[in-house]
Protein backbone atom coordinates (compact mmCIF):
# COMPACT_ATOMS: atom_id res chain seq x y z
CA UNK A 1 0.00 0.00 0.00
CA UNK A 2 0.99 3.64 -0.48
CA UNK A 3 0.70 4.07 3.10
CA UNK A 4 3.37 5.59 5.78
CA UNK A 5 4.75 2.58 7.29
CA UNK A 6 7.89 2.42 9.66
CA UNK A 7 10.85 1.47 8.58
CA UNK A 8 12.51 -1.99 9.53
CA UNK A 9 15.92 -1.93 9.58
CA UNK A 10 18.15 -4.12 6.78
CA UNK A 11 19.82 -7.40 8.04
CA UNK A 12 23.13 -5.39 8.24
CA UNK A 13 21.75 -2.99 11.27
CA UNK A 14 20.93 -6.59 12.92
CA UNK A 15 23.60 -5.54 15.25
CA UNK A 16 22.77 -2.73 17.24
CA UNK A 17 19.03 -3.12 17.48
CA UNK A 18 16.67 -0.91 20.03
CA UNK A 19 15.24 -2.39 22.97
CA UNK A 20 11.50 -2.48 20.93
CA UNK A 21 13.56 -3.89 18.18
CA UNK A 22 15.08 -6.20 19.80
CA UNK A 23 12.04 -7.22 21.45
CA UNK A 24 10.32 -8.04 18.32
CA UNK A 25 13.01 -9.92 17.12
CA UNK A 26 12.39 -12.22 20.24
CA UNK A 27 9.18 -12.54 19.47
CA UNK A 28 9.34 -13.43 16.12
CA UNK A 29 12.21 -16.18 16.68
CA UNK A 30 10.17 -17.45 19.52
CA UNK A 31 7.06 -17.60 17.17
CA UNK A 32 9.22 -19.44 14.42
CA UNK A 33 11.06 -21.59 16.64
CA UNK A 34 8.18 -23.13 18.14
CA UNK A 35 5.83 -23.08 14.93
CA UNK A 36 7.64 -23.66 12.04
CA UNK A 37 8.88 -26.67 10.20
CA UNK A 38 10.80 -27.41 6.89
CA UNK A 39 7.68 -30.07 6.16
CA UNK A 40 5.81 -29.58 2.80
CA UNK A 41 3.34 -27.39 3.26
CA UNK A 42 2.49 -23.56 3.06
CA UNK A 43 3.70 -21.05 5.73
CA UNK A 44 1.70 -17.36 5.89
CA UNK A 45 3.48 -14.36 6.32
CA UNK A 46 1.56 -11.14 7.11
CA UNK A 47 3.13 -7.58 7.13
CA UNK A 48 4.78 -5.39 9.37
CA UNK A 49 8.28 -4.50 10.98
CA UNK A 50 8.09 -7.66 13.09
CA UNK A 51 7.06 -9.80 10.56
CA UNK A 52 10.69 -8.68 9.07
CA UNK A 53 12.04 -11.02 11.90
CA UNK A 54 9.94 -13.48 11.24
CA UNK A 55 11.12 -14.14 7.71
CA UNK A 56 15.42 -13.66 8.83
CA UNK A 57 14.79 -16.63 10.78
CA UNK A 58 12.93 -18.94 8.47
CA UNK A 59 15.91 -17.91 6.42
CA UNK A 60 18.10 -18.73 8.83
CA UNK A 61 16.63 -22.38 9.74
CA UNK A 62 16.61 -22.61 6.14
CA UNK A 63 19.90 -22.34 4.85
CA UNK A 64 21.55 -24.99 3.41
CA UNK A 65 18.18 -27.33 3.94
CA UNK A 66 16.24 -28.11 1.17
CA UNK A 67 12.29 -27.28 1.56
CA UNK A 68 9.18 -27.74 -0.48
CA UNK A 69 7.58 -25.16 1.67
CA UNK A 70 6.10 -22.46 -0.19
CA UNK A 71 5.42 -19.20 1.85
CA UNK A 72 2.22 -17.33 1.18
CA UNK A 73 2.99 -13.27 1.22
CA UNK A 74 0.29 -11.01 2.16
CA UNK A 75 1.67 -7.79 0.06
CA UNK A 76 4.28 -5.81 -1.61
CA UNK A 77 5.98 -5.72 1.68
CA UNK A 78 6.62 -9.59 2.60
CA UNK A 79 6.94 -10.31 -1.35
CA UNK A 80 10.07 -8.46 -0.97
CA UNK A 81 10.88 -10.05 2.15
CA UNK A 82 10.44 -13.61 0.91
CA UNK A 83 12.01 -12.46 -2.06
CA UNK A 84 15.09 -11.24 -0.29
CA UNK A 85 15.37 -14.36 1.87
CA UNK A 86 15.20 -16.73 -1.54
CA UNK A 87 12.21 -18.45 0.01
CA UNK A 88 9.73 -19.88 -2.67
CA UNK A 89 6.74 -17.57 -2.67
CA UNK A 90 3.02 -19.40 -3.70
CA UNK A 91 0.36 -16.46 -4.60
CA UNK A 92 -2.92 -17.51 -2.15
CA UNK A 93 -5.27 -18.23 -4.69
CA UNK A 94 -2.72 -21.13 -5.92
CA UNK A 95 -3.35 -22.58 -2.38
CA UNK A 96 -4.68 -25.84 -2.97
CA UNK A 97 -5.83 -26.41 0.87
CA UNK A 98 -4.96 -25.31 4.20
CA UNK A 99 -1.86 -22.86 5.10
CA UNK A 100 -0.29 -24.89 7.70
CA UNK A 101 0.94 -22.11 9.85
CA UNK A 102 0.55 -17.94 9.21
CA UNK A 103 2.46 -15.67 11.32
CA UNK A 104 1.67 -11.71 11.57
CA UNK A 105 1.96 -8.60 13.70
CA UNK A 106 -0.84 -7.00 15.14
CA UNK A 107 -1.08 -3.52 16.41
CA UNK A 108 -2.77 -4.17 19.67
CA UNK A 109 -4.00 -7.40 21.04
CA UNK A 110 -6.43 -8.00 24.26
CA UNK A 111 -6.53 -10.39 26.63
CA UNK A 112 -8.83 -12.95 24.73
CA UNK A 113 -6.45 -12.60 21.43
CA UNK A 114 -8.97 -10.17 19.56
CA UNK A 115 -6.56 -8.01 17.70
CA UNK A 116 -6.56 -4.47 15.99
CA UNK A 117 -4.43 -5.23 12.54
CA UNK A 118 -3.63 -2.83 9.70
CA UNK A 119 -2.08 0.12 11.31
CA UNK A 120 0.12 -0.26 8.19
CA UNK A 121 -2.28 -0.91 5.58
CA UNK A 122 -2.57 -4.05 5.17
CA UNK A 123 -5.56 -6.30 6.41
CA UNK A 124 -7.48 -7.35 3.70
CA UNK A 125 -5.06 -10.40 2.41
CA UNK A 126 -4.01 -11.02 6.16
CA UNK A 127 -7.11 -11.97 7.16
CA UNK A 128 -7.56 -13.88 4.22
CA UNK A 129 -4.91 -15.97 4.90
CA UNK A 130 -5.28 -15.90 8.88
CA UNK A 131 -8.64 -17.82 8.41
CA UNK A 132 -7.36 -20.24 5.65
CA UNK A 133 -4.38 -21.04 8.55
CA UNK A 134 -4.81 -24.12 10.85
CA UNK A 135 -2.60 -21.95 12.79
CA UNK A 136 -2.55 -18.19 13.34
CA UNK A 137 0.41 -16.97 15.14
CA UNK A 138 0.64 -13.04 16.65
CA UNK A 139 4.49 -11.56 16.62
CA UNK A 140 4.71 -8.26 18.59
CA UNK A 141 6.91 -6.46 21.21
CA UNK A 142 4.86 -6.20 24.97
CA UNK A 143 3.68 -2.50 24.16
CA UNK A 144 0.74 -4.21 21.90
CA UNK A 145 -0.79 -6.26 24.51
CA UNK A 146 -3.63 -4.39 26.32
CA UNK A 147 -6.57 -4.82 28.00
CA UNK A 148 -8.42 -3.79 25.65
CA UNK A 149 -8.49 -2.76 22.20
CA UNK A 150 -8.11 0.62 21.49
CA UNK A 151 -6.63 1.71 24.72
CA UNK A 152 -3.29 2.12 23.44
CA UNK A 153 -3.82 1.79 19.70
CA UNK A 154 -5.38 5.28 19.77
CA UNK A 155 -5.78 5.47 15.58
CA UNK A 156 -8.62 3.51 15.52
CA UNK A 157 -9.91 0.51 13.77
CA UNK A 158 -8.54 0.73 10.10
CA UNK A 159 -10.93 -0.29 7.47
CA UNK A 160 -10.40 -1.29 3.99
CA UNK A 161 -12.97 0.92 1.97
CA UNK A 162 -14.31 0.87 -1.68
CA UNK A 163 -13.43 4.55 -2.89
CA UNK A 164 -16.63 5.65 -4.17
CA UNK A 165 -18.22 4.33 -0.57
CA UNK A 166 -16.01 6.55 1.76
CA UNK A 167 -18.74 9.44 1.86
CA UNK A 168 -21.48 7.39 2.59
CA UNK A 169 -18.77 4.81 5.41
CA UNK A 170 -17.67 7.80 7.14
CA UNK A 171 -21.43 9.01 8.09
CA UNK A 172 -22.15 5.38 8.99
CA UNK A 173 -19.17 5.13 11.05
CA UNK A 174 -20.52 8.56 12.91
CA UNK A 175 -23.66 6.81 13.44
CA UNK A 176 -21.81 3.88 15.07
CA UNK A 177 -20.35 6.35 17.54
CA UNK A 178 -16.93 6.68 15.67
CA UNK A 179 -15.61 10.32 16.93
CA UNK A 180 -13.72 11.57 13.85
CA UNK A 181 -13.25 8.91 11.43
CA UNK A 182 -11.08 10.11 8.64
CA UNK A 183 -9.47 8.93 5.01
CA UNK A 184 -5.88 8.02 5.67
CA UNK A 185 -3.18 10.21 3.79
CA UNK A 186 -0.89 8.37 1.72
CA UNK A 187 2.75 9.16 1.77
CA UNK A 188 4.03 11.51 1.17
CA UNK A 189 0.10 12.91 1.96
CA UNK A 190 0.51 15.81 -0.50
CA UNK A 191 -0.17 13.19 -2.91
CA UNK A 192 -3.52 11.92 -1.78
CA UNK A 193 -4.96 9.37 0.40
CA UNK A 194 -3.27 5.86 1.07
CA UNK A 195 -4.17 3.25 -1.73
CA UNK A 196 -4.28 -0.40 -0.32
CA UNK A 197 -2.27 -3.68 -2.83
CA UNK A 198 -5.98 -3.64 -4.02
CA UNK A 199 -6.87 0.38 -4.85
CA UNK A 200 -8.85 0.71 -2.08
CA UNK A 201 -8.43 3.49 0.70
CA UNK A 202 -7.93 2.65 4.25
CA UNK A 203 -10.21 4.89 6.66
CA UNK A 204 -9.21 4.86 10.71
CA UNK A 205 -12.13 5.01 12.54
CA UNK A 206 -11.68 6.00 16.46
CA UNK A 207 -14.15 4.04 18.72
CA UNK A 208 -13.68 3.98 22.88
CA UNK A 209 -12.07 1.69 23.83
CA UNK A 210 -13.82 -1.95 23.35
CA UNK A 211 -13.68 -3.17 27.37
CA UNK A 212 -15.36 -6.46 26.43
CA UNK A 213 -14.98 -9.51 24.34
CA UNK A 214 -18.62 -8.76 23.48
CA UNK A 215 -17.94 -5.29 22.55
CA UNK A 216 -15.31 -6.20 20.03
CA UNK A 217 -17.92 -8.82 18.63
CA UNK A 218 -20.65 -6.64 17.88
CA UNK A 219 -18.37 -3.65 16.40
CA UNK A 220 -16.85 -6.14 14.28
CA UNK A 221 -20.45 -7.03 12.76
CA UNK A 222 -21.72 -4.02 12.72
CA UNK A 223 -18.22 -2.75 10.86
CA UNK A 224 -19.03 -5.63 8.45
CA UNK A 225 -22.12 -4.91 8.25
CA UNK A 226 -21.43 -1.59 6.28
CA UNK A 227 -21.63 -1.55 2.67
CA UNK A 228 -18.31 -0.54 0.63
CA UNK A 229 -16.29 -1.70 3.92
CA UNK A 230 -14.18 -4.24 2.30
CA UNK A 231 -13.00 -5.26 5.38
CA UNK A 232 -12.14 -3.99 8.81
CA UNK A 233 -9.65 -4.49 10.95
CA UNK A 234 -10.88 -6.57 14.00
CA UNK A 235 -9.69 -9.95 14.33
CA UNK A 236 -11.91 -11.92 16.71
CA UNK A 237 -13.07 -15.18 17.04
CA UNK A 238 -15.69 -15.01 14.07
CA UNK A 239 -13.02 -13.19 11.53
CA UNK A 240 -10.04 -15.33 12.98
CA UNK A 241 -8.10 -14.28 16.23
CA UNK A 242 -4.66 -15.84 16.95
CA UNK A 243 -4.63 -19.11 18.54
CA UNK A 244 -1.05 -17.88 20.06
CA UNK A 245 0.73 -14.32 20.52
CA UNK A 246 4.24 -14.00 21.39
CA UNK A 247 5.09 -11.12 23.37
CA UNK A 248 8.99 -10.02 23.42
CA UNK A 249 9.72 -7.78 26.03
CA UNK A 250 12.76 -6.56 29.02
CA UNK A 251 11.81 -9.97 30.93
CA UNK A 252 11.80 -11.87 27.36
CA UNK A 253 9.12 -13.25 25.75
CA UNK A 254 5.69 -14.38 27.08
CA UNK A 255 3.09 -16.36 25.43
C1 LIG B 1 -0.09 -3.99 8.74
C2 LIG B 1 -0.34 -4.74 10.00
C3 LIG B 1 0.86 -5.05 10.82
O1 LIG B 1 0.89 -6.41 11.06
C4 LIG B 1 0.75 -4.26 12.10
O2 LIG B 1 0.66 -2.88 11.76
C5 LIG B 1 1.96 -4.48 13.02
O3 LIG B 1 3.09 -3.94 12.44
P1 LIG B 1 4.48 -3.84 13.23
O4 LIG B 1 4.98 -5.23 13.41
O5 LIG B 1 5.34 -3.00 12.31
O6 LIG B 1 4.23 -3.13 14.52
O7 LIG B 1 -1.44 -5.08 10.35
O8 LIG B 1 -1.24 -3.45 8.22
Amino acid sequence: PSCPRRAHPGAREITSLSSVEASKRAAAYAAVDAHFSNAPGYVGIGSGSTVFYVVDRIRQLSVGRTSNTGFVPTGHQSRELLRNAGLRMVRLEDVPGMISVAFDGADEVDGWLNCVKGGGGCLLLEKLVAIRSKVFIVVADQTKLSHALLTSYRHGIPLEVFPSAVPYVLSELRSLGSTDPRVRDGAPAKLGPCVTDNGNFIVDAPFPPLATSGAVVELAESLKGIVGVVEHGIFWRGDRRPEKAFFGGAGGVVR
